[in-house]
């Protein structure tokens, strides 16, 4: 389907999501969020991808989201702007599929905030990273001031959002909230490499291990390790599993079939 404010190139189990507003630096207005979460639902259950990654056109990722829409909101709209953004973050965040925020330039506000959203960062070097928003008067309201603080660490992410710096990306890296800076040229083809090894795997295992981390990284270690058992259990049903390790036992390649 056509659509506005993204462009969506599918190739090789990869699907590759361009936030595409350059003219506004891909800020989200609510327009790119609608179009954003309707992509999210038919990657979902698109059998012929496996990995998604997030970028940006354009020298932003994404500057925050779209100041000139939500400097007319009343209370009750700017809760409502705010909640639109936080429901579609965290479906991504949920997506059974792994995602990489490819971060081609300013990662700002609602930016960083969908950065976060996404399980792996890899940024180029020029890429920039904060929450600038009490500069503006509001506080982060796409869940920054929730991942961020689970990211990098609740002091740092309180000097972030009380300052409202921006950061380089070897600063974002330190912090731990980028994987991996890599040459402005080669963030794509790193991006992609990194997709198809992904995708190059048996796909249920990598699911099950993104639930596992995302389910129990919010409850204690006891209920964490259930989970994980649960999940190491359900792979010994799988075709995958005996494919995996009869692979191994017999020198070959696997080769996984289940999606
Ligand atoms: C709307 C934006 C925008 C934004 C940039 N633009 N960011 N429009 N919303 N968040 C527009 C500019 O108005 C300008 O439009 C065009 O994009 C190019 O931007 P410039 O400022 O001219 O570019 P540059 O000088 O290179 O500066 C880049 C920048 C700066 C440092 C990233 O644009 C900037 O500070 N942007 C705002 C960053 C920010 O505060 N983000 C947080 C937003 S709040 P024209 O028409 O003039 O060419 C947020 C809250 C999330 O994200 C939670 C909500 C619930």
């Amino acid at each position: 389907m056509e659509r506005k404010t993204l462009k969506v190139l599918k190739e090789e189990r990869v699907a590759v999501v361009r936030l595409n507003r350059p003219e506004a630096l891909n800020a989200l207005n609510s327009e790119t969020l609608i179009e954003l979460d309707d992509v999210i639902e038919e990657l979902a259950t698109d059998p012929d991808v496996d990995v998604i990654v997030l970028t940006g056109e354009g020298k932003a990722f994404v500057a925050g989201a779209d100041i000139g829409e939500m400097r007319g909101l009343t209370a009750e709209e700017g809760r409502k702007f705010g909640i639109l953004g936080q429901k579609i973050f965290r479906k991504l965040e949920l997506l059974e599929k792994p995602t990489i925020a490819a971060i081609n330039g300013f990662a700002l506000g609602g930016g960083c905030e969908l950065a976060m959203s996404c399980d792996i960062r890899l940024a180029s070097e020029k890429a920039k990273f904060g929450q600038p928003e009490v500069g503006l008067g509001i506080t982060p309201g796409f869940s920054g001031t929730q991942r961020l603080a689970r990211l990098i660490g609740v002091s740092k992410a309180k000097e972030w959002i009380f300052t409202g710096d921006v950061y380089d990306a070897n600063e974002a890296a330190r912090v731990g909230l980028v994987n991996k800076v890599v040459h402005h040229e080669a963030l794509m083809e790193e991006a992609l490499e990194m997709s198809r090894k992904i995708a190059s795997k048996a796909q249920l295992a990598v699911r099950y291990a993104k639930i596992a981390i995302n389910r129990g990284i919010e409850a204690d270690i006891d209920t964490g390790v259930q989970i994980e058992a649960d999940l190491f259990g359900l792979c010994f049903a799988t075709q995958d599993q005996k494919e995996g390790m009869t692979a191994f036992l017999e020198k070959r390649k696997p080769s996984f079939q289940a999606k």
